[in-house]
């Protein structure tokens, strides 16, 4: 089965192809002759990833999934959440935005916190939603130089290491995008089967 990965993020790309099966063929944007920025003008995680998943299926006519993912800590109140690629500024500057963070929760004893996401599977047969969480705890200085984004900055939970200490394969096994490709894999073997 063709499925196309509606994203621009090389961490994204390479996270989940290594979680979806050999027996789906992935697929850029480009290589299905789509180009331009994927809106995401959304409130919600919700709202962006079906965007995306949308734009894209009407330009290409194939399943297409999107993910939109965002990081909630509880001492902020949520933040930065949807917001968490343009947290320090328009740019989606990774190093800013943990800086931001680490300033925002300087001298706080709570730092819990979870990443969410969302992936949109939208086809001719309709649009579904798949949900992943992890829960963690913010770190107090940026750790390990693996994963993407806020991944230096994140311990989950019963894990010393920030997710930028793992090797791929061990965030693989426990992440949110882990759980919500599970989640939409679930779906997809269920509806080849019917
Ligand atoms: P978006 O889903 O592309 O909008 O990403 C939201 C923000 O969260 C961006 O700053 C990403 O770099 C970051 N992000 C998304 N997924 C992960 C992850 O698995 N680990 C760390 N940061 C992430």
């Amino acid at each position: 089965m063709e499925l196309v990965l509606c994203t621009r993020n090389p961490g994204k790309v390479a996270e989940l192809a290594a979680l979806l099966p050999a027996s789906y063929r992935v697929l850029g944007p480009e290589e299905v002759g789509v180009s331009g920025e994927l809106p995401e003008t959304g409130d919600t995680l919700e709202a962006n990833a079906v965007q995306k998943a949308r734009w894209v299926h009407h330009r290409c006519g194939l399943p297409c999934i999107a993910d939109d993912t965002g990081l909630e800590v509880d001492a902020l109140d949520g933040a930065p959440g949807v917001h968490s690629a343009r947290y320090a500024g328009a740019d989606r500057d990774a190093q800013a935005n943990m800086h931001k963070l680490l300033q925002a929760l300087e001298g706080r004893t709570d730092r819990s916190a979870r990443f969410r996401t969302v992936i949109a599977l939208v086809a001719d047969g309709g649009e579904r939603l798949f949900h992943g969480a992890v829960e963690g705890c913010i770190l107090t200085a940026p750790r390990g130089t693996g994963g993407f984004g806020y991944d230096p900055v994140f311990a989950p939970a019963g894990e010393a290491r920030s997710f930028a200490e793992m090797t791929a394969a061990e965030k693989n096994r426990i992440s949110h995008r882990a759980r919500a490709t599970a989640a939409l894999l679930e779906h997809l073997r269920g509806a080849t089967a019917g």
